[in-house]
């Protein structure tokens, strides 16, 4: 149920009805619950521009709001506040409609785009890092929030698979041989011993530079080795993606390198639109109000990161037919994207209405501020982090005891793996991010395990209780009306977290949703035997479309939930 657009509607009708002149009515959820359910405040500024008191603007809007069921009535504040107090009626006929559905009422959009989001991205040189942690956990709840709500995606995992280092790595699998592959498990230690060999050793420094000519080239043995070696590195990730519970898989792979052959025609068609400058022996594109241009192939003739990109979306605009681009990537990037965007503007690899936006996130902190980093100042292995976190889980259950072993391991990986997820989705991705353990894996606050704890809560009820559910919903008690309000909010909340590509918003919601149910589950007793029949069936109704709710959006969120914690 989109209630904000409903209102919206109903009062932007209302004020072209008393002939007032707005230019997109937006109505918020009432910051208290004394100023209604919603509020319109557009009446203070009208009121210059129409020369009259807001008072008046407001009631003038007020007496031409049409009939309609959703609105119980209608009351003017202080200044000129419209307050919008919703029907019980409304919101309980509203709620009993979507306790049998899956989708809990959320129809798909009409017009669904086929959006591309870039995510994750790991450099087949390094150990995946924090960096790549973020835009994993973060691109994946969007991707599956696009889906859910009827979008066409694409999920590209454009790695860094190509560039002068894979010379190096290269070269020292050749030389360890057949025992080379073993030392592929700790891929850490391998570029470690290779960047010390490439230092050490001039020959093997000058091998190196030789094998990434070659590789160029298009030699068969060295490509030979470099995708054996790209291999291995990728079921590093996968390891990482499968504990993660992320749906990236090899068909989502579009790595840098398989842009090579399209590079020199990148150029060529810059060059041909009259794009393309020198400077300083290079080739850029000089951007309009920007100070540097943007550099698509160096002097010696070498490529660069803008030049893969530039290929890619034109790649992803015209061979793809996206009509939105999500980039999760760091915040660091923000100037390589803005250039990116303005030059496929100019060369026209996009048209104008489509949608490019870096989906851009903060840099990982430890509880100190600093950048998250081992005791010794080395890349966090995320595997480590993951099992860390799994480990840290079984000490944040309770009735621990009560486990057998086998089963105390899947819960402590779902419990421990949604921290993570959880902590880093809940907070706005612009800023920086705080990797606190104590913190995300607390019981109180705006914790997965909090949610978990809720759902679990209510499925507890329905293993005492597995009656049918029917009967009306009835909103007497005001902790019974603000859930229900609260519940039918999930549409509007999912579309604007995909609109704006905000997760957060998202598990705001949940932890509001969980608080409100802690609050009606303790004022509004559901199974005791005083509570009558009809009562007792209409907050049983509220519980289980909270638990489907509650299930839902963390599935979207790519979170687990547990029939008992
Ligand atoms: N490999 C890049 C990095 O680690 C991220 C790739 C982001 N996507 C892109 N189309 N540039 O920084």
């Amino acid at each position: 149920m989109q209630i904000r657009s409903q209102l919206n509607r109903l009062i932007q009708r209302a004020c072209e009805r008393a002939n007032i002149l707005v230019d997109r009515v937006q109505v918020n959820e009432a910051s208290k619950v004394a100023f209604g359910d919603y509020q319109f405040n557009g009446a203070m500024a009208l009121a210059k521009s129409l020369k009259k008191k807001p008072r008046d603007i407001a009631q003038s809007i007020v007496d031409a709001i049409e009939d309609n069921d959703i609105l119980e009535y209608v009351e003017i504040a202080g200044p000129g506040f419209i307050n919008l107090h919703l029907s019980n009626n409304w919101l309980s006929t509203n709620i009993k409609n979507i306790v049998q559905d899956r989708r809990l009422g959320i129809v798909a959009k009409e017009n669904p785009s086929k959006v591309v989001v870039d995510y994750s991205g790991p450099n087949m040189a390094k150990q995946m890092h924090v960096g790549h942690l973020r835009s994993t956990i973060i691109g994946d709840s969007l991707a599956n929030l696009f889906t859910f709500l009827g979008d066409d995606v694409i999920r590209q995992n454009h790695i860094g698979d190509w560039g002068t280092q894979f010379g190096m790595l290269i070269a020292y699998l050749e030389e360890l041989g057949e025992g080379g592959e073993g030392s592929l498990k700790d891929l850490e230690e391998f570029y470690k011993r290779a960047k010390q060999r490439f230092d050490e050793d001039e020959n093997f420094a000058n091998k190196s530079r030789e094998y990434v000519v070659k590789l160029q080239g298009g030699d068969v043995r060295c490509l030979h080795l470099w995708e054996n070696f790209i291999d291995k590195s990728l079921s590093h990730c996968e390891d990482v993606y499968s504990k993660l519970n992320i749906k990236l898989s090899r068909e989502d792979v579009k790595a840098e390198s398989s842009y090579n052959d399209d590079l020199a025609n990148i150029v060529n068609d810059l060059e041909a639109k009259g794009l393309l400058k020198e400077s300083q022996g290079a080739k850029v594109v000089f951007i309009e109000a920007e100070e540097n241009p943007l550099i698509i192939q160096k002097s010696d003739g070498g490529f660069l990161y803008a030049t893969t990109d530039l290929a890619a979306i034109r790649f992803r605009a015209s061979k793809l037919g996206a009509n939105r681009i999500s980039y999760v990537v760091d915040a660091r990037q923000a100037e390589h994207f803005k250039q990116i965007f303005s030059v496929a503007k100019m060369a026209g690899y996009v048209s104008e209405d489509v949608k490019l936006e870096h989906v851009s996130f903060g840099m990982m902190l430890d509880k100190s501020g600093r950048p998250f980093k081992t005791r010794d100042g080395g890349t966090v292995k995320l595997i480590d982090l993951l099992e860390e976190a799994v480990e840290r889980a079984k000490g944040a259950i309770s009735k621990r005891d009560s486990y057998e072993q086998e089963e105390l391991e899947k819960v402590a990986e779902i419990i421990g793996i949604g921290a993570v997820k959880y902590s880093d989705l809940s907070i706005n991705r612009e800023s920086n991010y705080i990797f606190d353990w104590d913190k995300m894996l607390s019981l109180e606050g705006n914790t997965s395990l909090y949610q978990q704890y809720a759902y679990a809560r209510i499925r507890s009820i329905f293993r005492k209780y597995n009656g049918k559910l029917e009967g009306d919903v009835i909103l007497e008690e005001p902790q019974e009306r603000l859930l229900a309000l609260k519940l039918l909010q999930l549409e509007d909340t999912l579309y604007s977290s995909a609109k704006e590509a905000m997760p957060h918003y998202i598990t705001s919601y949940l932890y509001e949703l969980s608080t409100l149910f802690m609050k009606f589950y303790e004022t509004c007793p559901i199974l005791r035997e005083d509570t009558p029949e009809n009562i007792r069936q209409s907050r049983l109704i509220l519980a289980q479309i909270t638990a489907n709710t509650l299930r839902l959006a963390l599935d979207i969120l790519g979170i687990k939930v547990l029939e008992r914690i």
